[in-house]
């Protein structure tokens, strides 16, 4: 695993001084306690505070570096939830899935253009809703996962414009999109290790199985135009890396029972998402 790059361990060891009173356990809720700890009554100017909040962090980053390698003894945590995630899907879709399949092989959909538009718009929605929660960050390492170059919002955009210049008429978000969407807001808020579940789910099975059905229906029913949605800008191996390394850093300050709780959330990401894929092939 690659060191921790200096930007991203420095703004993680400073996260626990910028956190709100409901931090996860572990070494960044004991960091924060020590720092609160200083007597109220002593005056302290703003350099020396800054000063010390550096020789903190400083500290903290020593300290915190063999687990910011996501490394704690064990496999980095994204091993953990990819594992998961294969395990859910169906023989059909992936060679490690073990799963019994509830609806027909991608291969045998029949999609229609207005069905793939009420997919789209879903999408669109909830990949909104994803980069709005991590660009207001109100869990501060939320941020981490600002500007991945995974993004999806935009290119969808203009791929709805696409179609109605075509002709189309692009109908309002329904109830897969928006009942995903509320989900995620209130996770986002209550449940971070869950949100973070959801975040790594829909946007790495969109760059995996996703681009797969991407292709198929664009032959079937676009002519094989290939949309925004299915382009990244650089290279997308590289970008995926970036956000896994981010997540591995993120998990190692997590307790053994958030990492699991993040984990048994996946079932709930697989359910919600298939209810976005739906609208392609019913
Ligand atoms: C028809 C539906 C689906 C198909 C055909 C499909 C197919 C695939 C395939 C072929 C892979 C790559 C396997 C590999 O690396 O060897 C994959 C990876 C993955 N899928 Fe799916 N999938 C589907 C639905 C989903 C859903 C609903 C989710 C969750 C919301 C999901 C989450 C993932 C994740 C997290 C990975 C790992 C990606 C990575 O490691 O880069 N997939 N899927």
């Amino acid at each position: 695993m690659a060191p921790a790059p200096a930007s991203l361990t420095a703004s993680r060891a400073l996260s626990p001084l910028l956190a709100p009173a409901r931090v996860s356990s572990g070494r960044w809720s004991s960091l924060s306690v020590s720092v609160g700890a200083r007597p109220a009554t002593v005056t302290v100017s703003v350099a020396a505070l800054t000063a010390q909040r550096r020789l903190v962090a400083a500290a903290a980053a020593t300290e915190m570096a063999p687990a910011a390698s996501g490394e704690e003894g064990s496999k980095p945590f994204i091993e953990e939830m990819r594992a998961v995630a294969m395990k859910l899907h169906t023989k059909d879709q992936a060679r490690e899935g073990e799963k019994e399949p509830q609806a027909p092989p991608v291969a045998k959909w029949e999609p229609s253009v207005e069905g793939y538009l009420r997919f789209l718009v879903d999408s669109r929605l909830v990949f909104q809703t994803l980069e709005d929660i991590v660009d207001r960050a109100t869990v501060p390492w939320y941020a981490e996962f600002r500007n991945t170059g995974l993004e999806r919002s935009e290119a969808l955009k203009k791929d709805l414009e696409w179609f109605k210049e075509q002709g189309h008429t692009i109908p309002e978000p329904s109830d897969p999109g928006t009942t995903y969407s509320s989900l995620l807001e209130e996770l986002s808020e209550k449940d971070p290790q869950a949100f973070i579940c959801h975040f790594y789910n829909v946007y790495f099975a969109h760059t995996a199985g996703g681009r797969m059905i991407g292709k198929k229906v664009s032959e079937k029913i676009l002519n094989k135009k290939e949309l925004e949605f299915y382009k990244w800008e650089g290279n997308l191996t590289q970008l995926l890396q970036n956000v896994r390394d981010k997540l591995n850093q993120v998990a190692s300050s997590w307790s053994r029972e958030e990492k699991d709780h993040c984990l048994e959330e996946t079932e709930k990401s697989f359910t919600y998402s298939g209810q976005l894929l739906r609208h392609i092939f019913t």
